[in-house]
């Protein structure tokens, strides 16, 4: 495949993963580049700066292509925009292809920051909810948007606009490349969201569901259980929106939120610890899982390669298919 991402990047197929706060590692992050597509090592996963720089070294020793880290900018209790700070120097550092800013943009912790990786040569991504976000990002000096609609796992912006309107609206609207991001998991709407003006697609529930990411096989096997109406939106009344998948814990967040519970009160259910859980003994209902809707659409547990160059085919196949009809 060739678009403006494949050839930022020198990468095979326009699929990339998303950060994924505690799965994002280096084992999936490289087998997801190996196979031709651009992993993701999260970087709210490591507690210091080191920790951060030898994952991304570890990274480097599984893979010699291209993988992004993600940098989550969002309030948190453990994470300071010092922090942050400091992982951008580390990207720039070891010089990383590129990074995948959610939350808060880059310039607001000063525009050296951008400076900085523009000259390390570390690609820029913002991941927005809204034309202004992106429109922001452009004029900033990002390289790249990554559109994400209300489907998407994670945190959708509360604008809670959906793909199918906000790709077509962002890519009209700036130069740089979009990627679409929620309610992707195939070749079907991997072509929907190239014919809506993205130029390439970024997925992470459907990564969830390989051999190679390290979360216990239970999760994978309810992954695949799931339907799309099984995930829900949690936490908009303390304005830190998030899509997670139906369980016993997001049942009582919602209860909780509906009394009109605070943050303080909230933040034993959403803890990540609670996550931490989840992935090692596969308890699928201590911790709010966040995933998008299109986990209704992953039927099976495969490898990366499988998920991308499967995807990249029945991309294709289905461009081919629809362009008969005119
Ligand atoms: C388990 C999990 C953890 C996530 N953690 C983060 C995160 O730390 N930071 C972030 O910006 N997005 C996070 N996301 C959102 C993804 O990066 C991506 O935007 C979203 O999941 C795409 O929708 P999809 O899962 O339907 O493909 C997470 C998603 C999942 C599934």
């Amino acid at each position: 495949m060739k678009t403006r991402i494949t050839e930022m990047f020198g990468i095979e197929y326009p699929i990339i993963c998303g950060a994924m706060y505690l799965v994002g590692e280096p084992k999936l992050a490289a087998a997801i580049s190996n196979a031709g597509g651009m992993g993701n090592l999260t970087a709210g996963n490591y507690k210091s700066g080191d920790e951060l720089r030898n994952a991304i070294r570890e990274t480097k020793k599984l893979t010699n292509k291209p993988f992004m880290v993600g940098i989550t900018i969002l309030p948190s209790f453990h994470i300071t925009m010092d922090d942050h700070r400091r992982n951008l120097e580390i990207c720039a550092e070891e010089g990383v292809a590129g990074i995948e800013v959610s939350g808060t943009p880059i310039d607001k912790l000063g525009m050296q920051y951008i400076d900085m990786l523009k000259k390390a040569g570390v690609k820029m991504f913002h991941k927005v909810g809204a034309v202004k976000h992106a429109q922001h990002a452009e004029d900033v000096g990002y390289d790249g948007i990554y559109a994400a609609g209300i489907e998407e796992g994670g945190h959708p912006l509360k604008d809670d606009v959906t793909t199918m309107v906000l790709t077509p609206k962002i890519a009209e609207k700036v130069k740089i490349p979009v990627v679409t991001v929620g309610g992707i998991a195939d070749g079907k709407s991997m072509a929907a969201a190239l014919a809506l003006g993205a130029e390439g697609v970024m997925m992470a529930t459907r990564f969830m569901a390989t051999h190679e990411c390290q979360i216990h096989d239970n999760i994978k096997q309810e992954i695949v259980k799931r339907q799309e109406y099984e995930t829900t939106l949690i936490c908009k009344s303390i304005n830190l929106q998030g899509r997670a998948i139906k369980n016993k814990i997001v049942e009582e967040i919602l209860e909780a939120e509906k009394r009109g519970a605070s943050l303080t009160e909230l933040a034993p259910l959403i803890t990540g610890e609670r996550c931490k859980v989840a992935w090692t003994t596969g308890d699928v209902d201590v911790a709010p899982m966040m995933m998008g809707q299109s986990i209704g659409r992953v039927y099976d547990i495969k490898s990366c390669k499988e998920v991308i160059e499967g995807m990249a085919k029945e991309a294709e196949e289905q461009i081919k298919k629809i362009s008969k009809y005119f």
